[in-house]
């Protein structure tokens, strides 16, 4: 079968910076979670904005179920890196917007997932009567029910503290799990990338490239005690190793 989505080779530079993606091949199959590791500044948001169409690949293709979409928008449910939701627009309209534009709204289907994520109650509220890890919840549900094929989460939990951020993720895998939309996920934590993928995908400092790909071959559904796991602590270590690795490379 077809990827959801296939990266072939995609390079791009900025005039600023010089070469950021240095040939990226991947993909996502359908009803996949994949993560992408990386250090800060590696290109990982600059992968998405390509993914996304906001910027054209100065070379190499993408794919969305085989079609070439280089710099198309549209096809993509997107959520930034900082939740980006509309002030003026109530929890539930903010939700219903990606609906909207797509000419499809099903608001009883957005109170059911909005109740879901402990939001019931709050669909008249406005973004900033929400705490932080709230309005994440939103976009992230505006995100799931967004018609497009794939969903791409550019570290949704980094600006959350500890706490809140391990809830976010035993949420996030409860909803997933349940919905099996494909993901693309990016982060810099390598136990968020193991507890939440099926597979990671690790880059090299800029220029990035693909070090390597890791399967994760944890159980469904995922608890809090696989962090103890030996299968998990040993597949963290190695991917430890070989970021410590790609970076050694980098340097010489
Ligand atoms: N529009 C732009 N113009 C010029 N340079 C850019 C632009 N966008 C990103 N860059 C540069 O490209 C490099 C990669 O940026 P990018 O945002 O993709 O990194 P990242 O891996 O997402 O980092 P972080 O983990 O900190 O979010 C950085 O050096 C950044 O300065
Ligand atoms: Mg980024």
């Amino acid at each position: 079968m077809e990827a959801k989505i296939r990266l072939e080779n995609i390079t791009h530079s900025f005039k600023e910076t010089g070469l950021v993606l240095n040939g990226i091949s991947l993909h996502v199959n359908d009803g996949e979670f994949v993560s992408i590791i990386g250090p800060s500044g590696s290109g990982k948001s600059t992968i998405f904005q390509t993914i996304g169409g906001l910027l054209k690949p100065e070379g190499g293709d993408i794919f969305l179920e085989g079609r070439r979409i280089n710099g198309e928008t549209g096809n993509i449910s997107y959520m930034p890196q900082q939740a980006s939701l509309l002030p003026w627009r109530t929890v539930l309209n903010n939700v219903l917007l990606a609906q909207e534009l797509a000419g499809r709204t099903d608001e009883s289907e957005v109170r059911t997932w909005l109740a879901k994520v402990g939001l019931s109650g709050y669909e008249n509220a406005y973004p900033h009567q929400l705490s932080g890890g709230m309005k994440q919840r939103v976009a992230f549900i505006r995100a799931l029910l967004s018609p497009q094929p794939i969903m791409l989460l550019d570290e949704p939990f980094s600006a959350l503290d500890e706490f809140t951020r391990f809830d976010m993720q035993k949420w996030l895998l409860a909803i997933w799990e349940e919905k099996r939309k494909s993901v693309l996920f990016i982060t810099h934590n390598i136990e968020e990338a193991l507890f939440l993928s099926d597979r990671i995908v690790l880059l090299s400092p800029r220029p990035a490239k693909v070090i390597k790909e890791f399967k994760v071959p944890l159980n469904r559904p995922r608890t809090d005690r696989l962090l103890l796991d030996d299968s998990f602590l040993q597949l963290k270590r190695e991917i430890y190793g070989a970021m410590k690795e790609g970076e050694t490379h980098e340097s010489h």
